[in-house]
């Protein structure tokens, strides 16, 4: 090999390979098939919306991520590595979380003692990148609340709480499923700031919305689901001036 050939072998080696790699996958309930072909990719410290209007395939899309629910076809990569049906605890483990829909805050236990449950273990990963120290910087409002229970926090708290408590695992990607659904207009621009602040952390995020809101303004990449395949993947900017598919896929 010459100096030049060993030269340009540089660029392919240390081309930064997809954080997430969903290539075409199928699944469904029973009889019923939802997802045809799903085809997406998250690179390393991107936030991706996927949008869509109810009942189009988003939450099935990330159980398949997640594995909570098996794939009939296609494959999923994470890292490089393929996780296709993997057990979900599997996954988990290798970086991925869920943060559910709805906010799931237990009632009587306190802020602190929601985000101590979750921490990771001390023997999984030495350099953790959160704790509650850093958590409490990040968000200080929840260090103010630290001794408050679950039940004695607002809407935004909680929305703020469920996704902190999922940081102390430490994930690679978080995978949020409508975050803002049912809360204020004002506590929808809480949700951005939070998104935004931890990916300046270098969290990717994959966020998962009915409506444009926040996505559109925290996004890199905006994908949108139409019947359980995606029909448009392009920058926030190039979707916002498709009225076309504005107006078929995601306005009323
Ligand atoms: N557990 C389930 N059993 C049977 N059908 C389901 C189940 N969950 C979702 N579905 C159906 O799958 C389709 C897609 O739903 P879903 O992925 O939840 O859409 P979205 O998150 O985009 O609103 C819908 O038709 C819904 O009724
Ligand atoms: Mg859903």
């Amino acid at each position: 090999m010459t100096d030049m050939e060993e030269y340009l072998d540089i660029p392919m080696i240390t081309r930064s390979r997809p954080l997430l790699e969903v290539r075409n996958i199928e699944a469904g309930y029973g009889a019923s098939q939802v997802l045809f072909g799903v085809s997406l990719t998250i690179e390393p410290h991107q936030v991706v919306s996927l949008m869509g209007r109810n009942g189009m395939g988003k939450s099935t899309t990330i159980k398949c991520i997640t594995g909570a629910l098996p794939l009939r076809k296609g494959q999923i990569f994470f890292e490089g590595q393929e996780i296709t049906n993997l057990p979900a605890d599997e996954i988990a483990r290798r970086g991925i979380a869920l943060v559910p829909e709805g906010r799931m805050c237990f009632p009587n236990l306190t802020v602190r003692e929601h985000l101590v449950a979750f921490a990771r273990k001390a023997d999984a990963k030495q350099d953790a990148a959160w704790d509650l120290q850093r958590i409490y910087e990040l968000f200080p409002r929840l260090k103010e609340r630290e001794h408050n229970m679950g039940n004695q926090l607002s809407g935004g708290e909680q929305q703020m709480l469920t996704l902190c408590r999922t940081l102390m695992g430490d994930p690679d990607l978080i995978i949020i499923d409508e975050p803002t659904e049912g809360l204020a207009p004002k506590i929808v621009e809480l949700v951005g700031e939070y998104l935004k602040k931890i990916k300046e952390r270098g969290v990717s995020v994959l966020l998962i919305e009915q409506k444009l809101t926040i996505a559109m303004r925290i996004s890199d990449r905006a994908l949108v689901m139409g019947h359980g395949a995606i029909v448009f993947d392009g920058t926030p900017q190039s979707l916002n001036a498709n009225t076309n598919v504005r107006k078929e896929w995601l306005e009323v």
